[in-house]
């Protein structure tokens, strides 16, 4: 699996033939000020909640390439409302195939309302099953005992989790998450973007070398192979 960081929550993904975007926020990233917008493409994309450092670029993307959105109900009604012309809604718990591979929705412990006040439906996070991988993305989420189910009914290869702290969990419960869901191998999101999330790399990085895991923080607009 190839992942594109485009910063903060933001990651462009090909898996199984299929270019999938996460959360895209990056015209408004003065961190992301390298990556080309325009030039991302998008078969799907994925949007673990309404919050604009989640959803900023989407319906532009999705314009600009076709992409069907996939979120929750309330979400992808809005998305639909700003004349997006294909989306997936779902809701937390359930599972559908999609061509790249199965997505559940799974419980996030944060709040979702879009930027004109709509309320957004649940926050949620995403576990990707596919022949290749399967891994989790958190989207914001508190630490919580949901994690756990993961670990207990799946083989989660590969995980996508906030680390930024104040929003979400930060660094040390992220350790915590990692054991919940089973996982070695977590790729930080969510940090430096702004000033309440700016966090000590070094510092990140051994929480999780103290328990024999790696943590990934990605260069942005660099692509690393999983
Ligand atoms: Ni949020
Ligand atoms: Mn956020």
């Amino acid at each position: 699996m190839q992942v594109t960081y485009y910063g903060h929550s933001c990651f462009g993904i090909t898996l199984q033939g299929a270019r999938i975007l996460f959360d895209p926020f990056i015209s408004p990233n003065k961190l992301a000020s390298a990556v080309r917008v325009d030039d991302i493409s998008a078969d799907f994309i994925l949007i673990s909640h309404g919050h604009e450092d989640h959803m900023a670029d989407a319906v532009s993307i999705a314009g600009r390439t076709g992409a069907t959105i996939i979120g929750a109900f309330e979400l992808t009604s809005w998305m639909e409302k700003q004349g997006v012309s294909s989306v997936h809604p779902m809701n937390i718990g359930g599972q559908k195939m999609f061509p790249f591979g199965k997505v559940k929705m799974v419980n996030a412990v944060h709040s979702s309302t879009l930027p004109d006040g709509t309320p957004a439906g649940p926050a949620a996070g995403f576990l990707i099953q596919t022949p290749e991988i399967t891994f989790y993305y958190a989207g914001d989420t508190a630490l919580h005992y949901d994690m756990k189910l993961l670990g207990k009914h799946y083989k989660v290869d590969l995980a996508f989790l906030p680390v930024g702290d104040n929003f979400t969990m930060g660094a040390e419960d992220a350790v915590i998450a990692s054991r919940y869901i089973k996982c070695d191998r977590i790729v930080g999101m969510h940090y430096d973007t702004f000033g309440y999330i700016t966090i000590n790399h070094d510092e990140a990085r051994k929480h999780f070398e103290n328990e024999d895991k790696t943590l990934y923080l990605l260069p942005i607009g660099e692509t690393t192979n999983f």
